[in-house]
């Protein structure tokens, strides 16, 4: 049985960080007693984080993989964790995926190729803990119809002992009276909405989470109990009083969050593949495209589980590419991200979670950016230069914000749409036809098909007179 750590006191701060910290942007708790232990219940309006575990812990673990749904002409991008013997959440987390998919697909037509503004569906995760008795992960929703976006959050819980995904409820020891007490704290305060509260109470919470201090962490969606104005709601309890509130599982849960580990599920074998099957030193620098006949292969996405196999298979060929890869993929495939750049190969930014940069707001653009070229620079060392805009979506605002921060944009122009056919022959086949000169060609390694063409590719290229190079050599 661990103890619980000190309890943290102020919650005013407002910054944005890796969200390993329980952050307040608006604590509209002012009759709540400050530099107090256990001053809670406490409730939240805003971007307030439950504690978070480093995603690399799962992506060490042999056989990870994140799966995505993508749709480049819809405007989709929906990614969560598959961990190999976590059958029963991996299945949830699909599950609940697809029917978002469906939904979104069903509820906003095919938008025209002259639309500007798209419908769009972000769906993220992030691993909420996880050790040999519980595993957490919080998937995160953000769903723009035009005028307005919508955010909408949900924990998944999974008792490893016994393989199944409990509901939030079962971390409480007593449902019924937790509910009471939710009631009890919540109605009546500024901003929220009692009905809906009344109605919403009836089904379990979506978010229970724990913040950093082992305290207690409810979360509710944007205009599920308050108006939308008011952002997502939250409510922590402290530490002491937690730990009357929890089950034995709540208790598990609270332990993965704090101390997270590796699952006991998974192999215990942590060794990724860290061995590129051949002496990756391609000899592209001398490489002069005013004189060559250059290209530039380019896989956004990614990193993913499938990409070590795509290193190994440049790695046997001596041959270079460019990736434009998501801060979270980076953050949760480390490895796989510095191997990249020690293979010779270029690192682009293309966001931190796949927003279509156009549709926010410039400070989110800023963050976007900077967090992904953060991760970027701790992983490998080396800043990105480039940067490639989720959908190609661009403006005046974008390009800005990039040349400020050092990048400059780069789109493409053969589109293999390899999201869209997941058939190898087919994007092989785009490749070998379509390339001309200088060519800047788009995949995505993310989707095994893409993968599985890479070898084909290369070859072929070059059997057309071909010499790959990264997009900044093709450049220069
Ligand atoms: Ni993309």
């Amino acid at each position: 049985m661990r103890s619980t750590r000190s309890t943290r006191t102020g919650f005013v701060t407002c910054m944005v960080t890796l969200a390993l910290l329980l952050i307040g942007c608006s604590d509209d708790t002012s009759d709540a007693p400050t530099g107090q232990a256990n001053a809670t219940p406490r409730v939240f309006f805003g971007d307030t984080e439950p504690i978070t575990a480093e995603t690399s812990l799962l992506g060490a673990v042999d056989g990870f993989h994140t799966r995505a749904i993508t749709d480049e002409r819809r405007h989709i991008h929906a990614i969560w964790p598959e961990v190999p013997g976590l059958d029963a959440l991996n299945e949830q987390l699909a599950k609940a995926t697809r029917q978002r998919v469906r939904g979104f697909r069903k509820d906003y037509p095919l938008p025209t190729p002259e639309q500007v503004a798209v419908p769009e569906l972000n769906r993220s995760w992030r691993l909420l803990g996880s050790d040999e008795e519980a595993v957490g992960v919080l998937t995160d929703e953000y769903l723009n119809a035009g005028a307005s976006a919508a955010m909408s959050w949900r924990s998944h819980w999974l008792d490893a002992e016994t393989g199944q995904v409990q509901p939030n409820s079962a971390l409480f020891s007593d449902a019924g009276s937790f509910r009471d007490l939710l009631r009890d704290t919540l109605a009546g305060h500024d901003g929220i909405d009692t009905d809906s509260l009344q109605r919403e109470l009836a089904d379990d919470p979506p978010v229970v989470a724990f913040t950093d201090d082992g305290g207690l962490l409810i979360g509710f969606d944007e205009y599920q109990i308050a108006a939308g104005d008011k952002g997502r709601v939250s409510i922590t309890f402290g530490a002491e009083q937690t730990d009357e509130l929890l089950s034995d599982f709540g208790r598990a849960a609270r332990d993965a969050s704090l101390d997270p580990h590796q699952p006991a599920a998974a192999p215990d074998d942590t060794a990724t593949s860290e061995s590129p099957t051949a002496d990756a030193s391609p000899e592209t620098q001398t490489v002069n495209c005013a004189k060559a006949k250059c290209i530039a292969i380019t896989y956004d996405d990614g990193p993913a589980g499938h990409t070590a196999h795509l290193l190994d298979v440049y790695a046997n060929k001596h041959a270079v590419a460019t990736f434009f890869s998501l801060g979270q993929q980076v953050a949760t495939f480390p490895d796989t991200t510095a191997r990249i750049v020690d293979e010779g190969h270029e690192l682009g930014v293309h966001t931190w979670d796949h927003k279509d940069l156009t549709t926010l707001a410039p400070a989110e653009v800023r963050s976007e950016i900077a967090r992904t070229v953060r991760v970027i620079e701790k992983q490998t060392g080396q800043r990105p230069t480039l940067l490639r805009p989720p959908y190609g979506a661009t403006n005046d605002m974008v390009r800005k914000i990039a040349e400020k921060q050092g990048l400059s944009e780069v789109l493409w122009s053969v589109d293999t749409l390899d999201w869209k056919d997941r058939d190898t022959d087919t994007v092989v086949r785009r490749v070998l036809s379509q390339s001309r000169r200088n060519s800047i060609v788009l995949m995505h390694d993310i989707h095994e098909t893409t993968v599985a063409g890479a070898g084909r590719i290369i070859d072929g290229l070059r059997k057309q007179g071909f010499e790959l190079v990264t997009v900044s050599q093709l450049k220069s």
